[in-house]
């Protein structure tokens, strides 16, 4: 599906009208003759004036997720995020609210919090010592001499910051995009049941993956690819993604065990007033979602190798710990698993065109004792061991890109998922630069 939606027409950015009219046309034009049903042309997974133009048209126009309340509970509390080329601040005020900053010093650029996470009052820059208020403004720079010196002018940068369902997103476009809203208003009654304000930290894992961010993206859309991962086959059906007619012979058994284990879990769901229905609406609208609340195999409440419970603490009011698992895709940069017992949150922050970030964050209730209620390994060793084999798949396939005898290949049936997010960034991109 290719439904067109709307986003301001001067939104062009600045990159692609300074651009070489010659490299501009045959950048569009790699865009426009996009082969559908395909993957991509090798220079948009290798190229770094297009990796640019994604920082701006995608990381640069729309919200991205950014943390979770439970990475900064307290005013004071901040964490740093990088992408591209952008430094964020992520800082929770006094009011309870979030300020993003840029992590950019007004006097000479300095990265003013070099932490990936902290506590702090005012933020001081490490080089003169410049202080500004957690709001942004600049209240102290010793600056001897000086007569003119207008501290009103020299605030740090400011963005937009949004809380949903204990959820942080940061947007740094001048004007975000409204339709967020509108999904925010779809994934907040699935999430607000698992309460993230009632959860802390277990453990959190920073990989860099050795691929382009669309990659990361990709492999997150199909389970063709299910077979690598023993460890999570284990508790998630690897039957995700496909419909009836194409299934493998030897998938046909954990199908039928899959439909059993979804329409029991539909049936409490109804019972909790929980919602679970299936809404995708990956390539139609600016914010692209997809979210759905989906059986587990075995006891069907965890990712362990029996399905049985991983954290002895529900989460939030939630009564029952047999809920699967809240599945969350929201593009451009993250994926989500709620479940009864707790959460992982996984964040994609594009590094250049061949290397991203990929953090893990798994959360647990915040009165969860370790190594009473919960074992950080034990929590931890599905998805650790399924990064670690998407880590490979993807660079494995960034390498093919490199590669002169690469060429775009088709994606099967199971994987229109694929497909919708590949129309979504096209999309994107081509309105931003139209
Ligand atoms: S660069 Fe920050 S105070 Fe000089
Ligand atoms: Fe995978």
């Amino acid at each position: 599906m290719t439904a067109s939606v709307n986003v301001p027409l001067n939104s062009r950015g600045k990159l692609a009208a300074t651009l070489p009219a010659e490299q501009l046309a045959e950048i569009t034009a790699l865009f426009e003759f996009r082969r559908t049903g395909h993957s991509l042309d090798a220079p948009f997974y290798t190229d770094s004036t297009i990796f640019k133009i994604d920082m701006e048209a995608i990381f640069g126009q729309h919200w991205i997720f950014a943390a979770s309340t439970a990475e900064l509970p307290e005013p004071g509390d901040y964490v740093t995020v990088d992408y591209g080329p952008y430094s964020l601040i992520v800082l929770r005020n006094d009011d309870g609210g979030v300020n993003i900053l840029h992590n950019v010093c007004r006097h000479r650029g300095a990265r003013v919090l070099t932490d990936a996470a902290g506590t702090t009052g005012n933020l001081v820059c490490g080089y003169h010592s410049w202080t500004y208020s957690p709001e942004g403004n600049l209240i102290h720079a010793s600056a001897p001499g000086e007569t003119k010196f207008d501290k009103g002018c020299f605030g740090l940068k400011r963005a937009h910051g949004r809380e949903v369902a204990g959820l942080i997103f940061a947007c740094i476009a001048d004007e975000p995009p409204a339709d967020f809203d509108e999904t925010a208003k779809i994934f907040e009654p699935y999430l607000a049941p698992h309460d993230l304000s009632k959860t802390k930290i277990a453990y959190q894992q920073n990989i860099i993956e050795e691929g382009n961010w669309k990659l990361v993206m990709e492999n997150n859309r199909e389970c063709y690819h299910c077979d690598g991962h023993p460890e999570l086959a284990c508790s998630l059906f690897p039957t995700w993604g496909l419909t009836e007619g194409l299934i493998p012979a030897h998938l046909q058994e954990v199908w039928d065990r899959n439909k059993e284990a979804q329409s029991t879990l539909e049936d409490r769901c109804r019972r909790y007033g929980l919602p679970y229905e299936v809404v995708e609406q990956l390539d139609t609208r600016i914010a692209g979602i997809r979210i759905s609340r989906e059986s587990l195999d075995g006891d069907g409440e965890s990712f362990s190798p029996d399905g049985h419970r991983l954290s002895k603490k529900l989460l939030g009011d939630l009564r029952d710990f047999r809920l699967g698992r809240c599945s969350m895709h929201l593009q451009p940069n993250s994926w989500f698993h709620f479940l009864g017992d707790h959460v992982v949150t996984f964040g994609v922050f594009p590094i250049n065109e061949h290397q991203t970030l990929v953090r893990t964050t798994w959360l647990v209730a915040d009165d969860a004792v370790e190594g009473i209620d919960y074992d950080p390994e034990k929590l931890t060793y599905t998805w650790k061991q399924t990064n670690l084999q998407d880590k490979a798949f993807v660079e494995l396939c960034q390498q093919g890109a490199g590669s002169p005898a690469y060429e775009p290949g088709p994606y099967m049936k199971s994987e229109y998922q694929v497909e919708a997010f590949i129309n979504w960034y096209v999309q994107r991109v081509q309105e931003h630069l139209a």
